[in-house]
């Protein structure tokens, strides 16, 4: 007497394939419908792409590895918005490519950080963090403040982003290098934090 299952379970090949098939099956039907759930594929009320500035900042964000120390990425439980503010949305990041969700803190999460300080505090504390939080452990930068923003790369960037859907006019995108004129790579980074989660304005 045998069954249909005592035959899978004595037949290793073709147990691995109907495994595989289930797990593919399984996994579709989690991941495909949420390519068509709008909250999660369309743009938050009053989200903007970043500027020419902004988004250069955000390439040195990049760069310099700020993502490896920082998260951008508030979780839905109380002890992250008291800190932080409004949990993160998947609609604020569809301007991210790639998103700077981040995995480890050892600083703090920025995704609010927006608005919470002003551009000379942030110049101080990227400058020489201890400047201004006595107590920090955070590297600082101060070549930013001495190198020019890079004008040569910004217009095909902007080009490939709005390939992909990002709203830029074509003149923002003409536009962009004369945007960049005699900024420095601190100014960019500034203006990219201080645009950080501000699309969702619920902060305490
Ligand atoms: C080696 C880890 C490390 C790296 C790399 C790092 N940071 Fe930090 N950062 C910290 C720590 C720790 C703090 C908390 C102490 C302080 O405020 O300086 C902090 C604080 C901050 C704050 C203040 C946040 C708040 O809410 O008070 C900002 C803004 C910031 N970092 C931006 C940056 C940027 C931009 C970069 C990359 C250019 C960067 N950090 C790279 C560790 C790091």
């Amino acid at each position: 007497m045998s069954s249909a299952h005592d035959k899978i379970e004595k037949n290793v090949g073709l147990l691995i394939v109907l495994t595989l098939l289930v797990a593919a099956v399984g996994g579709l039907v989690q991941i495909v419908p949420l390519a068509f759930q709008d909250s999660l594929t369309e743009p938050v009320e009053g989200l903007e792409p970043y500027d020419a500035l902004e988004l250069s900042g955000r390439d040195i964000y990049i760069r310099e590895g700020c993502y490896l120390c920082h998260s951008q990425m508030i979780r839905p439980f109380r002890w992250e918005t008291e800190r932080y503010g409004h949990y993160s949305v998947a609609g604020e990041f569809v301007y991210d490519r790639p998103f700077q969700w981040g995995s480890k803190r050892t600083g703090p999460d920025l995704h609010r950080v927006g608005g919470r300080y002003s551009d000379d505090w942030h110049r101080a504390h990227l400058i020489n963090p201890r400047d201004v939080v006595p107590e920090s452990n955070m590297p600082g930068f101060p070549w930013l403040e001495e190198t020019e923003v890079n004008k040569s790369d910004i217009i095909p960037k902007m080009s490939a982003l709005q390939f992909l859907g990002h709203p830029y006019s074509d003149d923002d995108i003409q536009n962009a290098p004369t945007k960049l004129e005699g900024k420095t790579e601190m100014d960019a980074v500034i203006a990219y934090l201080q645009d950080l989660g501000t699309s969702v304005k619920t902060r305490r």
